[in-house]
């Protein structure tokens, strides 16, 4: 069976779309690509259409990850659509706890940070307005991340 992980960040440009990149590498990786399907979206409709950030491309490109698709918006119908909702930060998260149309799936949501196991931070930092530093920290945090989550996956 095929699990769907849907990654969500508040712009669908930045750290969202670097997570669904990562996965989408380490699932190369691992030749686990026939067991998971990744996709991201935005708590908000900002960027609606658009490519991602291209400081954060060349952040992605700097590790060998590529990033690929255009900005969405969370619909209403992702909390079915999806086994795992992965939010980007504590607002992205109370977002989508607000936007879940049925607390029947509350327990889908989770925080990206909780999987890391070098990483401490409890959010992954919003880097648009900041420096490259701070593109290349998102990719980095996100590794973390995106190891942890697949371990965990892959234990159940
Ligand atoms: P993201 O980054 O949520 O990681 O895609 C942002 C992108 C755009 C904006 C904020 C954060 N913005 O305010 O336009």
């Amino acid at each position: 069976m095929t699990r769907k992980l849907l990654f969500v960040c508040l712009g669908n440009i930045c750290r969202s779309p670097s997570a669904e990149g990562i996965m989408n590498y380490l699932l190369q990786q691992e030749q686990l690509t026939h067991a998971f399907q990744c996709d991201s979206a935005g708590t908000s409709g900002f960027h609606i259409g658009a490519a991602p950030d291209r400081r954060m491309a060349a952040a992605g490109l700097r590790q060998g990850i590529v990033l690929t698709g255009n900005s969405r918006q969370v619909q209403p119908e992702d909390f079915a659509n999806f086994d795992l909702i992965l939010a980007m930060d504590r607002q992205n998260y109370e977002d989508l706890v607000t936007l879940n149309p049925d607390s029947h799936y509350a327990s889908k949501i989770r925080l990206m940070c909780d999987f890391c196991t070098e990483h401490t931070d409890k959010n992954v930092p919003d880097p648009y307005y900041g420096g490259a530093s701070g593109f290349d920290y998102v990719i980095d945090l996100l590794m973390d991340a995106c190891q942890g989550l697949l371990h965990e996956l892959q234990q159940q």
